[in-house]
């Protein structure tokens, strides 16, 4: 007998309704009984959301010490600086603990946060590991060694990222294109890879974050994935030198990422407020080659980077607001494309964290997202609310849809913004 059996639900890219069996946490074949039923009435169901690209230990921050006026990376950079003066270990987890229940709200069950590590202390990166254990199973947490101001630039550098890697993290990071010289960001992608290559852990690094087509770091560390057979292990974020890279350079450089089998961050959100600040007229939009990477057959993900912090004021952990300001920002409003803003902030987000049992298949964790909306395009229209998240199976978080009135002709009418209403589901 099946714990629980999902009516109506609809899978992405299907026109039909169908049913999921849930058994011991798992997605199961289905069984003629059932301890439960709950009836979905269409709505489009996804594996749970992926969140593979946050700085958790600077979120809520927005306005401390002071608000960031010109909204510009330097001036966020800045007030990071003054803030950090006052973090505690308990700040930091209060702050990261809202977050994360805003994620789960949202349908997000996977998160990678970069911990910046910058600090003689390591505050943050203990806060998070002491963290990442409280919550056990209740949201998969990855932990980033994040250098903020550098390896080889900032004093101790090297030193603070081996130790955060004793403290726990998952993950090694590194920010190349932000250290004094050329030749630094390159001694500090080796030197992080080398790092998690002794270790046995995964390379995220904040690569070529910048306007500058000369910032190209991201071929450095497409080489020692080849060198070291890290292929599937590593994933390069943010990368927005490369909207500004001659085509004859990124299509050499994206043909090396396919051979290394990198996966890829894009973050719609911070980038589209951050970049092209040094630019008059026009000004460019400063966005990594998305649609090149992915028809390359590239893995590329989406990163929400910011929740109200000194750099992005906005948000609140909902991986939709990303893809929405993708769809625009990416210029990938085609049918098929935004199926594909679906899939970038699920499957291939668990792609790049390595996620085992995830997926919408009998054997596949069930942890579900179900929208209230009937289709990708509806979902992502409308940011649509999850009207029901499921993890192992058990509810974890339920959205009572908004309702709606307006006054037309003197009478009260309830508003359905799903409407027009469709017959058929036609190509949904
Ligand atoms: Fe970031």
């Amino acid at each position: 007998m099946l714990d629980l059996l999902l009516r109506g639900a609809r899978l992405p890219g299907e026109s039909e309704t169908r049913e999921i069996g849930i058994k011991e946490g798992l997605i199961s074949e289905l069984e003629p009984d059932a301890q439960q039923t709950i009836d979905l009435g269409g709505a489009l169901v996804t594996p749970a959301l992926v969140e593979p690209h946050i700085h958790l230990d600077a979120v809520l921050t927005v306005g401390e010490p002071r608000h960031n006026q010109t909204g510009s990376l330097f001036e966020g950079i800045a007030i990071w600086a003054e803030r950090v003066r006052t973090l505690t270990v308990e700040d930091v987890k209060q702050r990261v603990r809202t977050v994360l229940r805003w994620q789960l709200a949202n349908g997000v069950q996977f998160v990678r946060s970069h911990v910046d590590v910058c600090d003689p202390e390591l505050k943050a990166v203990r806060a998070l590991v002491e963290l990442r254990e409280e919550i056990g199973d209740q949201v998969h947490l990855q932990l980033v060694a994040f250098p903020q101001q550098g390896i080889m630039s900032f004093d101790g550098g090297q030193d603070l990222m081996r130790k955060a890697v004793d403290l726990g993290v998952d993950v090694v990071g590194a920010i190349p294109h932000f250290e004094l010289t050329r030749e630094y960001g390159v001694d500090s992608v080796k030197f992080a890879f080398a790092l998690a290559s002794n270790k046995g852990l995964r390379v995220d690094i904040h690569c070529d974050e910048t306007d500058d087509d000369h910032s190209r770091f991201i071929e450095t560390m497409a080489a020692e994935t080849i060198r070291l057979g890290m292929g599937g292990r590593v994933t390069a974020s943010h990368t927005t030198a490369m909207h500004s890279y001659n085509n004859a350079y990124a299509y050499r450089l994206i043909n090396n990422l396919k051979r290394a089998q990198m996966h890829m961050v894009t973050n719609p959100l911070d980038n589209s407020t951050l970049q092209g600040r040094f630019d008059s007229y026009p000004i460019r939009r400063g966005h990594t080659r998305v649609k090149e990477l992915l028809s390359a057959g590239i893995n590329v993900c989406i990163g929400h980077d910011s929740v109200m912090d000194p750099w992005y004021p906005l948000g609140y952990g909902d991986p939709m607001q990303s893809a929405f300001v993708l769809a625009h920002y990416g210029q990938m409003s085609g049918h098929s494309e935004l199926r594909t803003l679906m899939d970038m902030i699920t499957w291939n987000g668990a792609s790049a964290l390595g996620l085992e049992k995830y997926g919408l298949l009998p054997g596949c964790r069930a942890d579900l997202c179900a929208f209230d909306a009937p289709t990708e395009m509806d979902a992502i229209r409308l940011i649509a609310p999850r009207k029901l998240v499921l993890r192992g199976g058990k509810i974890v978080a339920r959205t009572e849809p908004a309702r709606t009135t307006v006054t037309w002709d003197g009478r009260e009418e309830m508003v359905d913004f799903l409407n027009p209403p469709r017959n058929q589901l036609r190509d949904p």
